[in-house]
């Protein structure tokens, strides 16, 4: 089986999939296969594409996470890795994922969209305070919070950056888990303790003050409730083969959906890699895995 690996991009989470693919490609090389590593940041790369049987995609962000990859590999009659046009465009657009969640009454934060204009004071005496991100950016690119009037509108113009479409979320202060799906499986959560305001790029990449729970400290109930919620959340958007969920628990205890990830970083920092090992897997063992399911 000849496999290309897909990543870079030109998305903001560039850097981050070149982490990503390094993980994948040492992994694979071990596992003695002789992956193709095509980086689709280069003019024409696709050309490459037709030296393999199957692309295992590990692009984040804009044109590798959100179906424009995944459209030019189906025009091209190559096998790619993970979700299909539908799951992909649906999971990067954060206000999309949640108007369907509402509306099949699976739990997700207040939003609205806003821009410079949104009238803060409002939004902020019914919320206290809120997250502003880009609708579609990965990895916390972007991303704030907000508490007061005055740091809205300089909330709005850093999302701005990431393109068009800011989104406003109720802040929520609990704290952070994340599900790792495998096939029709979720692997064991994972709690998410981040020592900075929120678990940004920052505390993602690059500190090591991040501290991460696993097994996550829910009750055995709660663990199964998360992870149905997860499994549903990551089908209504038509998502398949692997991916993450990210979720908060309020103060209340509810779960509140927050997005869904297609391609998941795969650095050695991240969540699926750690997730698949407490389920007793090797590396090698997921990336076989995610291949046989997306070849199937
Ligand atoms: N968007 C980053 C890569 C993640 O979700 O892991
Ligand atoms: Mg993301």
């Amino acid at each position: 089986l000849r496999i290309a690996v897909l990543f870079g991009g030109t998305s903001g989470e560039r850097k981050v999939s070149l982490a990503s693919a390094d993980t994948v490609l040492t992994t694979l090389r071990d596992g003695g296969y002789e992956p193709l590593a095509l980086d689709t940041g280069e003019p024409r790369w696709w050309e490459r594409l037709e030296d393999a049987d199957i692309a295992f995609n590990i692009q984040h962000g804009v044109g590798g996470e959100d179906g424009v990859t995944q459209g030019l590999l189906a025009s091209m009659g190559v096998v790619g890795t993970g979700s299909d046009v539908l799951g992909s465009a649906l999971a990067m657009d954060k206000l999309r994922s949640k108007q369907l969640w509402r509306s099949l009454g699976l739990p997700t934060a207040n939003f609205a969209m806003v821009d410079a204009h949104t009238d803060a004071a409002a939004l902020l005496s019914e919320w206290g305070a809120a997250f502003i991100k880009p609708s579609a950016e990965g990895s916390s690119l972007g991303m704030s919070r907000v508490d007061s009037v005055d740091g809205f509108k300089a909330a709005c113009e850093a999302a701005a950056v990431y393109g068009e479409g800011i989104l406003a979320e109720e802040f929520i202060d609990g704290p952070e888990y994340t599900v790792a799906i495998l096939g029709d499986r979720a692997l064991p959560p994972i709690r998410i303790e981040a020592s900075r305001e929120f678990y940004d790029y920052e505390a993602k990449y690059k500190g090591n003050s991040t501290r991460y729970h696993i097994p996550c400290g829910l009750s055995d109930g709660e663990e199964e409730t998360l992870c149905r919620l997860a499994l549903e959340a990551f089908a209504a958007l038509g998502c398949s083969i692997w991916g993450r969920v990210d979720l908060m628990r309020n103060r209340r205890g509810e779960f509140q959906l927050l997005e869904v990830n297609t391609v998941p970083g795969m650095t050695d920092h991240s969540l699926v890699p750690m997730a698949a090992k407490a389920a007793g897997m090797s590396l090698l063992e997921l990336l076989e895995e995610i291949l046989l399911l997306s070849w199937q």
